[in-house]
């Protein structure tokens, strides 16, 4: 058993992690998760640890169609049934709280996007009916900063009435926390913007906030320092995320997770600065290997390894790497979307069975 979680009673078994991934299958209007969610996560329960899909923690923070929320006692229904399923095989999961910022549409969410700065995102984004062109953000006030924080505080309580044993804030990829983070995003002279420690100022609101809620053993971190992705520019990470993990290091959180990517290298950088556990991804276009898990942790860089496209086809990965058997490979056609089809119905690794290969669309 692994101690990756100082402080708390959570050991896992092993240190491949479920990577957190939307797979839009809820039901759109009510933001409650589909009822197989609980077949979905229950058949990876092997993981060490399972991170849920990205979920908003208001309606404004929605990012696409069919991604599950977690603000309404509804919703938090649908999750217990979720993190019940889970446990009942053995596995943890925790659950990702979401607020995506600019990378929001109106025909998601009926509503103007919210974001630290009125800056629009360069390119397109998905949304109801497909692939379509972003909208200006609405510079969120200072009053609704503090709005922001009480909802992601509200969406860990009920994280954890639902079941969940803990809490991934998503500070990754581009969306609301990030967005605070980056000069190109976050134009703000107030005290939400300007210095390195103003941009710092909304993501430590969080933290504390959350924290103060369900206590720091039961709260983690999502950085994707550097990361282009959702058009953020982020040319002095090293200054910003050092400095966070600089103030980070006063609470005992769960763990931390750095998406590392070859052009930036930013665990060679905070693995010294980040004396809790670590948890590390790979953004490539391949899929996170075993054998850059294997060489991520032997090298020290991490003590887990979020795994997430292998995790949509081969429910059972952990068991695959340790019988060194063959993967499957799931279409990206079934990645997002309503359909249920590449959802539950790629089997767990059978020897000497060619109902291995998958699911209709692989
Ligand atoms: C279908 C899909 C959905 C994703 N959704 C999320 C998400 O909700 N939250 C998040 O932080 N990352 C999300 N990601 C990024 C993954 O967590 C991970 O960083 C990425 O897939 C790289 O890891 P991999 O190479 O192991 O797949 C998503 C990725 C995929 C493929």
């Amino acid at each position: 058993m692994l101690e990756a979680f100082r402080g708390t009673a959570i050991q896992l078994p092993n240190r491949i992690a479920m990577a957190p991934m939307t797979r839009g299958r809820a039901d759109d209007t009510t933001g409650v998760p589909h009822p197989r969610t609980a077949e979905y996560y229950a058949q990876r329960a092997s993981a060490g640890l399972i991170v849920s899909e990205g979920v908003w923690v208001n309606q404004t923070g929605k990012s696409g169609p069919g991604i599950p929320g977690l603000a309404t006692e509804r919703q938090a229904e649908a999750w217990r049934e979720v993190t019940e399923a889970v446990h009942e095989k053995g596995g943890r999961i925790f659950a990702q709280l979401w607020h995506a910022g600019r990378v929001g549409h109106p025909g998601v969410t009926g509503r103007t996007p919210v974001a630290p700065s009125a800056v629009r995102q360069a390119g397109r984004i998905f949304s109801a009916g497909g692939w379509t062109d972003t909208v200006e953000p609405r510079a969120l006030g200072e009053e609704e900063i503090g709005e922001v924080v009480r909802d992601f505080a509200a969406a860990a309580r009920r994280a954890v009435e639902a079941g969940f044993d803990g809490v991934e804030l998503h500070g990754a990829n581009g969306y609301l926390i990030q967005e605070f983070l980056a000069r190109n995003t976050n134009l703000r002279e107030d005290r939400y913007g300007g210095s390195v420690a103003a941009r710092l100022a909304f993501p430590l609101e969080v933290v504390a906030a959350v924290v103060e809620q369900i206590g720091a053993a039961r709260v983690a971190l999502r950085i994707s320092p550097g990361n282009p992705e959702n058009d953020v520019v982020e040319d002095d990470w090293k200054e910003v995320y050092s400095r966070l993990l600089a103030e980070l290091r006063r609470y005992e959180l769960a763990y931390l997770h750095v998406i590392d990517a070859p052009d930036v290298e930013v665990l060679s950088h905070l693995r010294p600065l980040w004396p809790g556990t670590l948890v590390a991804n790979l953004r490539s276009e391949e899929p996170t290997s075993r054998e850059e898990g294997e060489s991520l942790v032997e090298s020290g860089l991490a003590d887990v390894v979020a795994f997430g496209r292998l995790f949509i086809a081969n429910p059972d990965l952990p068991a695959r790497f340790a019988l060194d058997a063959p993967l499957a490979q799931a279409h990206h056609d079934v990645y997002y979307g309503a359909r249920l089809d590449g959802y539950t119905d790629f089997p767990a690794f059978e020897p000497d069975s060619a109902k291995f290969a998958c699911s209709a669309r692989s």
